[in-house]
């Protein structure tokens, strides 16, 4: 009785210890742990049901034992263990090695077991696992009343290791889900849920509230920009300034004081002075955009602005302090602009203190159909255009498409389209794809002035006015395209 009444005071306790530990690791310790003080056992082991473990079945804790692996010492108990998990009752023996249903065991033999008891892991009519416990000395602890008490525990435990189960898979749960609400609340004009886009947006999420600088990677139209501007209006910053500075925009020296500024009289036209990007940008963020293009000279001085938060206007004497973010970005791969000398490499470890790769938008097909969805619906109401769905087959070409101007181009074939549709629902007519395609514009009879023109046009749009770049696709020189532009100007 009193016995019985010692059992009932211990129960309670652990009882109250194991449902109030919410972490499964530590629950299960904390099960073996009571267990074998309570036995007096010298070693034990909990098993837990596991779909992918061949047997069915993993050890999630154990004491006493040399190793997880099936070795010999502890194959001794795995005769004793699947008789448990077949027929869910419990196993008590005093004499191990005379005990003719564990005769065939070796290992019981090997480690001089005396004394087993071994309890199902019930959870309702489940068997969620089993609790082991053995001794090669002492046979006094392992009673019939042990067993009994070992069996309300063990019900006990399985409700406990099932309540933290459950309670872990929601705390992840929970997480995640709070961090996407985070991400697209932080981000609503910004589409995609694909995994490597949810990427991107994780570890933009987590330089939010950093100085750190952010490098930004991708091809042309990925969503560089747009990812630099929702950093910045999602961070410590936002409501300063935002600066973007295309940094193949101007000619070297041009650039400089454009970034930095300058004195009065420090070149020929430098009639006062003038405040450069930088300063503009003070307090909030500067986005240097196609650092890769950036000359040497200028690397240098960037480099001092990110380490010594300090730069010089061009003609002065003096250093001024500059409170920026600087966020850069670059279609090129900075890593053999480093090894090709033209990028320095101790400036690309300073912007690359964070990286962060934006994919290609044939890397991110699941994408499409949101992005298509989200584009045309923004066009469709730009347009006045009662559009209000797209024809699967419409969305099957985009699915299809390499779009090798990533979203930018996405989007401008999508509002074309959009242009041109004259239903309800968009379908795949509406769709054309190459409109630099030469057969197309030989057709209209257009003269070979009128193609170049066109073909010129197409590509600046499509590399978003960037004349570097645009000179770069068609394969001529940027004095050449500059050129031809000039002329369209005065022709009006
Ligand atoms: N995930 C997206 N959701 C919505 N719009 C996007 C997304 N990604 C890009 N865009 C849109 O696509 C266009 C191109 O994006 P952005 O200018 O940021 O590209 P970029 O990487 O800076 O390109 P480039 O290297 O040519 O400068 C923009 O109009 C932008 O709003
Ligand atoms: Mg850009």
């Amino acid at each position: 009785m009193e016995n019985q009444k010692d059992n009932f005071n211990a129960l309670f306790q652990i009882t109250r210890t194991i449902n109030s530990i919410l972490e499964p690791d530590a629950l299960l310790e904390k099960v073996l742990e009571i267990a074998m003080t309570h036995l007096s056992a010298e070693r034990g082991f909990v098993m837990l049901a596991d779909n992918m473990s061949e047997s069915g079945y993993t050890v999630v804790a154990l004491k006493n034992f040399n190793s997880k692996k099936a070795s010999d010492e502890f194959a001794a108990s795995s005769s004793v263990v699947t008789t448990v998990l077949q027929t869910g009752e419990p196993v008590l023996t005093f004499d191990a090695m005379s005990d003719e249903r564990f005769e065939s065991s070796v290992s019981i033999m090997a480690q001089k077991i005396l004394s087993i008891i071994c309890i199902p892991l019930r959870a309702g009519e489940r068997i969620a696992g089993a609790v082991y416990l053995d001794s090669s000395k002492s046979r006094k602890a392992f009673t019939e009343d042990a067993l009994k008490f070992l069996t309300v525990f063990g019900g006990l435990a399985a409700i406990a290791i099932e309540n933290a189960q459950r309670y872990s898979i929601l705390e992840t749960q929970n997480t995640r889900l709070k961090n996407e609400a985070d991400v697209s609340h932080l981000f609503s004009n910004i589409i995609g849920k694909s995994e490597k886009w949810r990427k991107v947006l994780e570890i933009s999420q987590r330089v939010l509230d950093v100085d750190a600088a952010v490098l930004l990677t991708g091809e042309s139209g990925t969503g560089k920009e747009l990812i630099a501007r929702a950093i910045h209006e999602n961070g410590t910053r936002k409501g300063q300034s935002f600066v973007a500075v295309n940094s193949s925009a101007l000619p070297e020296n041009l650039m400089e004081s454009e970034l930095f500024g300058y004195v009065k009289g420090s070149f020929t036209g430098a009639a006062s002075d003038k405040k450069g990007l930088v300063e503009v940008a003070n307090g909030g963020t500067l986005f240097l955009d196609e650092i890769g293009e950036l000359p040497l000279s200028l690397q240098a001085k960037i480099l001092r602005l990110l380490q010594e938060k300090e730069y010089r206007r061009v003609g002065d004497t003096v250093n001024r302090k500059a409170n920026i973010r600087i966020i850069a970005a670059t279609n090129k791969e900075l890593k053999e602009e480093v090894k090709a000398n033209r990028f320095r490499e101790d400036l690309f470890f300073r912007l690359n203190v964070v990286g962060i790769h934006l994919p290609p938008l044939r890397e991110r097909k699941d994408d499409i159909p949101l992005l298509a969805n989200y584009f045309v619906k923004k066009a469709a109401e730009n347009y006045k255009r009662p559009i209000d769905s797209i024809h699967p087959d419409a969305m099957q070409i985009m699915l299809a498409n390499q779009w090798k101007g990533n979203v930018r181009e996405f989007q401008n074939v999508i509002e074309r389209a959009v242009v041109l549709c004259r239903g309800t629902q968009l379908m795949k007519d509406d769709f054309l794809f190459d409109t630099s395609d030469q057969s197309v514009l030989q057709k209209n009879g257009m003269t070979l002035a009128d193609v170049e023109r066109q073909l010129i046009e197409t590509t600046l749009n499509e590399m978003n006015g960037n004349r570097t770049r645009t000179a770069e696709k068609l394969g001529v020189s940027l004095r050449w395209l500059q050129y031809r532009i000039k002329e369209w100007g005065t022709e009006g």
